[in-house]
């Protein structure tokens, strides 16, 4: 397996401790008159978290030039969404897992109702954000609220994971497992590099549409290497249970193409993507590096 450069590394980890300080700030900022609540929010928001999304934002808003610091908070509101999807994604009544990022779940450490409370705040709370972010006109705010809600909602995210739990125990056509992926994972994945690029104000469409179709293969690209991950990689480095799609019988790309296809598809799927960046210069090395830790990662 690939393993990451220190040249991704080295960008991945600053943007982590940018948006770690800032989620700590925003979180703080909004306290809830529940302090188990509250608490909740932290454990499932401040525990880890590799923060691809925020870095994506980030490295998009650089790919256009423009200064990272308009994206940080649009960067947190979009993680901030992915924890609450977290949250409710190890729900029992979703995938039952009971480790996440190395520890207890937020429905084992605190509990089921208390779980679904957090994951319901923290998406009112990305929307928060999202609409006081500085350093931007009103007219580019709600231009990502609509990105955020509609990369989150039925057409969405939410609607993946519809697709996901009906589907437990089928075998899907390629196009239908390609659909429920491009929606659970690749829309906000995609949304992250959108809203990222929104920070130009009226950015090129050109540049946008190049943008999003890396942002397309790259998120197709990031699942595949998760479902690879839950059967080849080992709970202590995941830090999520290994194996939990094949007890539960998910429909994942190694399950239809065999673990050699799967990993065939990815480096089709990572050339693409880096192939849609061909016309930007050094300022999109931030997002090439992402690329490559997408398919490297081994956690
Ligand atoms: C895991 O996402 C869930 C999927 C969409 C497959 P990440 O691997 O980005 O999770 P964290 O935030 O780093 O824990
Ligand atoms: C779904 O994918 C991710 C979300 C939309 C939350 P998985 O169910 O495969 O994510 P993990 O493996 O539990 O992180
Ligand atoms: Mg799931
Ligand atoms: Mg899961
Ligand atoms: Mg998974």
């Amino acid at each position: 397996m690939a393993v990451p450069t220190a040249a991704t590394l080295a960008f991945l980890e600053h943007s982590q401790s940018l948006v770690d300080n800032e989620l700590k700030r925003l979180l703080t900022a909004s306290r809830s008159p529940s302090s188990r609540l509250q608490k909740a929010m932290e454990y499932s928001l401040l525990g880890g978290g590799k923060r691809i999304r925020p870095a994506l934002c980030l490295g998009a808003a650089q790919a256009m030039a423009q200064d990272a610091q308009a994206a940080l908070v649009p960067a947190c509101a979009i993680e901030a969404i992915h924890a609450y999807s977290l949250v409710h994604d190890d729900l029992p009544a979703m995938d039952d897992d009971d480790l996440r990022r190395g520890r207890p779940t937020v429905h084992i450490a605190f509990d089921e109702a208390t779980a679904i409370l957090a994951g319901d705040a923290l998406q009112a709370a990305a929307f928060d954000w999202l609409s006081e972010a500085p350093r931007l006109t009103a007219e580019t705010r709600v231009a990502m609220v609509r990105e955020l809600a509609q990369a989150s909602g039925a057409n969405g995210m939410v609607g993946g994971q519809a697709i996901d739990l009906e589907s437990v125990g089928k075998r899907l056509a390629l196009a239908t497992l390609e659909t429920m992926h491009r929606h659970k994972t690749g829309a906000l994945i995609e949304t992250s590099v959108r809203i990222g690029a929104l920070t130009a104000q009226s950015p090129s469409a050109e540049k946008l549409a190049q943008l999003t179709q890396f942002a397309q293969a790259l998120g197709l690209a990031f699942q595949v290497q998760d479902d690879l991950l839950d059967i080849e990689g080992d709970t202590e480095v995941i830090g999520k249970p290994q194996g939990s799609d094949a007890a539960r019988d998910k429909p994942t790309y190694p399950a239809l193409l065999g673990i050699d296809g799967a990993r065939d598809h990815l480096q089709q799927l990572l050339d693409s993507a880096l192939g849609s960046l061909r016309e930007f210069g050094p300022e999109a090395d931030p997002l090439r590096a992402m690329a490559d830790f997408v398919v490297a990662r081994s956690h």
